[in-house]
Parts: C-alpha cells; structure tokens; sequence
C-alpha cells in the first residue's frame, strides 16, 4: 500500500492547505549534525522521496551543517529544485553553530538578516514561506529582547524576505506577546508522547489555530525504548515511530510534526503513520503515560 502524507490530514500554515505530516531535515548532515551527509546520494533520496510520498512542509535551519557550510539547505535544494509550488519551507532564524559544533544564539539585526539572506541564496528562493524566530538566550552578547528580535523580523517580512512569522523555543507569555503585535504562523517546541512539558503551548495553539510544529517528536528515536509507546506498537504490530506520530496527530488538530531522518525506511514508516488509528484505550494508555510527574 502506498501511503501519503495527506493520510494525516491538513491544515492551513501561511494561507496553504498543507499534510500534517512534515520532514524534519536536521538528520540531513552528518552525525552531531555537522558537516556533509555520510552517504550524500541518500540524503537526497531521502528529501526527494519525502515530497513523492506528498510532504510538503519541510522544517530546516541555515545552520544545520557547519559555521560556514549550509549543508542541510544545500541537499534540499540539490534533490528538490525546481520545488514543487506547494511546497513550504519552515525555516529558523536567530540560531547558529559554534566553531567547537555546539549552539548558539544570532538575534542580532544584522544576524537575523544574514541568516534571512543565507537562506534564500542556497535554498535558491526569493522568499522563505515560514521563519520561526528561534529563540535562544544564553546571557551573552547575540541576545536581544524578545520585541527587538520580533522587530527585525517583521522588518524582513516586510522586505518580502519571509512570507510569514513564526516562533521556536518559546514560552505561552512569549507566544501571547507575539500575538499582540502581529500573526503568528506557526509555533515549534519541543514535544512528544514522552516530553509533554509544552502541554498548555499545545492546548492554547489549538484554540488560537495556531499550527504547532513539534521538534523531537520521536524522542530523538527513544520512543522505542521499553515503556508505554512501544507496547503499544507491540500490540497493534507497527513501529513505536508510528504510534508516537498517531498519538501527535490525534493530541492537537493543528499539530504538524516534523520528524526527521535520513534513512528512506524510517521516511516511509513516518509518514505511513498518517492513517493508523489508534484505539482509545491506546490513546488514554499514551496520554497517562506521558504527563507530567504530579499532573
Ligand atoms: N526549532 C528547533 O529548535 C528544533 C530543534 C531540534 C529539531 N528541530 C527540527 O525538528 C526535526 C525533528 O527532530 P529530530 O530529527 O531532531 O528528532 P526526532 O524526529 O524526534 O528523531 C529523529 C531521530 O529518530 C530516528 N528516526 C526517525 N524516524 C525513525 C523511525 N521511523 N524509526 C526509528 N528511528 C527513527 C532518526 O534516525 P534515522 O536518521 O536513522 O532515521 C533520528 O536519530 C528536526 O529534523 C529539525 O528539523 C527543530
């Protein structure tokens, strides 16, 4: 059976109906996320296949490679050019790499702005569809306040340079502060059936219609560790991806996950998780066992 990204559903992301089920292309570069792709020839079959199986939201960051190589960026545009006309990038903006590949914030003007152009000189478009304003505050000198960052990017979308303003690593007070001043497309946190720390974000985009782009919606790969989410797939005999993904799509009508891989079974097994169903006592099992301690 052929599965499809639209098995999922859609919702609207910047005015287009797009599947509920993305690609996260952070598992492009190499291991740590630095530098080249082990096998280059994959990466790109992986990213080609991705938008065969109908994905069409694509989450990446300038920064997915090296301090002075685009890598992520620059496999997408290698495999998917000339891009379907439907297809959204998500892009992130106010991160970057260390020279020692660690973590670091940019919100700067001038560093959001490079980030902006750095985009659309290796994706090879003239505007990204979606920008989260990556939000990332280590005290130090690249930190701005949270308004002054949102400034620069409705300065960049008024340049046309992103068509629309979304925000990562974000708190709820953060998101309502975005909202007094403009649309928020879109929001991208950290959440899964394991780390549902971000439950009230979760709820309060779901009644804002805010799309919520989860990162790490695998867990980084350990739901398929011993624990509810992999009994689950034991009983109904999928993989534990799979009904980390379904718990997702079935938390929130506006969840958007975006998990990430470079192996082309993993890819397929994602998105076939677009149409699994699962059976209350599932779904409660999953829900009880992902709250938080005391809650
Ligand atoms: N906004 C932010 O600050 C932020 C932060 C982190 C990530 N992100 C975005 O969110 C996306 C998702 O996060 P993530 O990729 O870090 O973590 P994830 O989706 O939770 O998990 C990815 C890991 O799980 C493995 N995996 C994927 N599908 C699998 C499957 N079906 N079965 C078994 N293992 C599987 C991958 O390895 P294989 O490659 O071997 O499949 C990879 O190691 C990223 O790609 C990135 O675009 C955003």
């Amino acid at each position: 059976m052929t599965v499809s990204a639209t098995d999922a559903g859609t919702l609207r992301l910047a005015g287009r109906e797009v599947p509920r089920l993305g690609f996260g292309a952070m598992r492009l570069p190499g291991p740590g996320v630095w530098g080249p792709p082990p096998d280059r020839d994959r990466a790109i079959a992986v990213c080609r296949r991705a938008v065969e199986l109908g994905v069409r939201v694509i989450d990446t960051a300038w920064y997915y490679g090296t301090p002075d190589q685009d890598v992520a960026n620059e496999v997408l545009a290698e495999a998917l050019r000339p891009y379907p006309d439907d297809l959204v990038f998500v892009t992130k903006l106010g991160g970057r790499r260390t020279d020692d590949a660690g973590w670091a914030p940019a919100l700067r003007p001038e560093q959001l702005r490079e980030g902006a152009e750095r985009d659309l000189r290796v994706l090879g478009v003239e505007s990204v569809p979606v920008a989260h304003l990556r939000w990332i505050d280590d005290g130090g000198p690249d930190v701005v306040p949270f308004a002054d960052a949102l400034g620069t990017m409705l300065e960049l979308r008024d340049a046309g340079k992103i068509g629309a303003i979304g925000l990562s690593n974000v708190d709820l007070d953060q998101v309502r502060t975005a909202e007094r001043i403009t649309d928020v497309a879109s929001v991208s946190n950290l959440y899964s059936p394991l780390q549902r720390d971000d439950d009230p974000l979760v709820d309060h985009c779901a009644a804002a219609g805010i799309p919520y782009l989860p990162f790490f919606p695998l867990a980084v790969g350990s739901v398929a560790d011993p624990g509810a989410v992999a009994d689950v797939a034991a009983e109904l005999g999928v993989a534990p991806a799979q009904v980390a993904l379904a718990w997702l799509l079935h938390r929130s009508a506006t969840m958007l996950p975006i998990p990430g891989t470079g192996d082309p079974g993993h890819l397929e097994e994602n998105v076939g998780a677009g149409s699994l169903r699962l059976p209350d006592d599932a779904v409660a099992r999953l829900d009880a066992a992902g709250r938080p301690s005391g809650a």
